[in-house]
């Protein structure tokens, strides 16, 4: 089988994405699969090539005017042709005109705007290729932080009050804005841009100047913000789920270290060994928590997979509040980072197992 691994595009998480691409090629089975890397540019172009398979054709370029470290692939000498795709599934190397793959399905290692959010999916549907992940709307809905949390709201999930805001709000009626969150939700806040991940662009706010500060920093990725309650040191718990339809499977459950610290972008990927990504996190594995709770997540996470349709593997993060001992849904991540495949060698799949069951499903 040809099988395209599709990753890249314009998101803000696309080095995360770079990451979680190398590594599943590098597990795939080649005896069962050939492999074709599909990247897309920044620029909208898309690349093929050996070469993409390999972490070393990735340079980091210098952060750019946010601080982040942006990282391309060479796409010189011989690491692609450039390609457009074709009715029948075929890719042509455009100079050449010449079918380079048939592609008999894809996995979408995309992570955010633009891949995850429901946009590559649509046109998978459009050009009829089987897909690995979650369909148009469930994947619109995980990806947007406003209507994800609206979504679980009406039915009757428990999450964090949170209040949304647009741009245009906030640089006309700042005052406004700044006292209706003191107001409603008090501090601390987490503020987050509604369409990102990888907690790109998102701070805790304290008092009101730090939560301008924190506005005016979400607002610089997103037209609308979210403003979320802080809890006071909540455990962090995450489960996957995987499947289709009928056959869905609740992974362990992780809980990731440094949760009563907010880790940020660089702490999360670059600083601790970027080139291993989120497997390389220090996180507790199977988390230590009573069977119950275990169970209430399981449970919770199958559901809200259910919900939203989803297919292949997904990832539902938690919040747990010791005092209260209360548990809140952060977010559903339809394209998790590494597909979750660490979640699910605890549970004694390997790697490239998943890889094929997420073939299966996407055919189905
Ligand atoms: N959005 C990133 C990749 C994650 O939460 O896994
Ligand atoms: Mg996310």
């Amino acid at each position: 089988k040809q099988i395209g691994v599709i990753f890249g595009s314009r998101s803000c998480e696309r080095e995360v994405a770079i990451i979680s691409a190398v590594q599943l090629m590098r597990h795939a089975d080649r005896e069962k699969y050939e492999i074709i890397p599909v990247y897309i540019s920044d620029d909208g172009n898309w690349y093929t090539g050996d070469k993409l398979t390999d972490i070393q054709a990735y340079k980091p370029f210098r952060p750019d005017q946010k601080g982040i470290i942006r990282v391309f692939p060479d796409l010189s000498s011989g690491s692609g042709a450039l390609l457009t795709i074709r009715k029948n599934t075929g890719l042509f190397a455009r100079e050449k005109t010449e079918i380079v793959a048939r592609i008999d399905a894809y996995i979408i290692v995309m992570h955010g705007l633009n891949g995850e959010d429901g946009t590559l999916q649509g046109l998978m549907e459009l050009i009829n290729v089987p897909y690995t992940s979650t369909g148009v709307a469930g994947s619109a809905l995980g990806m947007d932080k406003i209507m994800m949390k609206q979504f679980f709201q009406g039915a009757g999930l428990p999450v964090l009050p949170g209040l949304s805001f647009t741009r245009s709000e906030f640089s006309g009626e700042r005052g406004a804005v700044l006292n209706k969150v003191e107001e409603e939700l008090g501090f601390p806040v987490f503020v987050k841009p509604a369409n990102l991940g990888s907690s790109i662009g998102v701070s805790r706010a304290d008092d009101t100047e730090s939560l301008a500060d924190s506005l005016e920093l979400a607002f610089e990725y997103d037209r609308r913000v979210l403003v979320e309650k802080g809890l006071d040191k909540p455990i962090e718990l995450n489960c996957s789920v995987m499947g289709y339809d009928d056959i869905v499977e609740a992974s362990p459950i992780e809980m990731p270290l440094n949760n009563d610290e907010f880790l940020d972008f660089k702490d999360k990927y670059l600083a601790s060994g970027g080139s291993k990504g989120m497997a390389s996190l220090h996180r507790v594995l199977p988390a230590p928590i009573e069977d119950e709770l275990k169970n209430e997540i399981q449970e919770m996470s199958r559901t809200i997979f259910r919900m939203l349709d989803c297919k292949g593997v997904v990832r539902i993060d938690y919040m747990f509040d010791k005092h209260s001992e209360k548990l809140y849904i952060t977010e559903i991540n339809t394209i998790p980072g590494s597909l979750a495949f660490y979640l699910w060698e605890n549970a004694g799949i390997p790697y490239s197992a998943l890889i094929d069951r997420m073939i299966n499903f996407a055919e189905k």
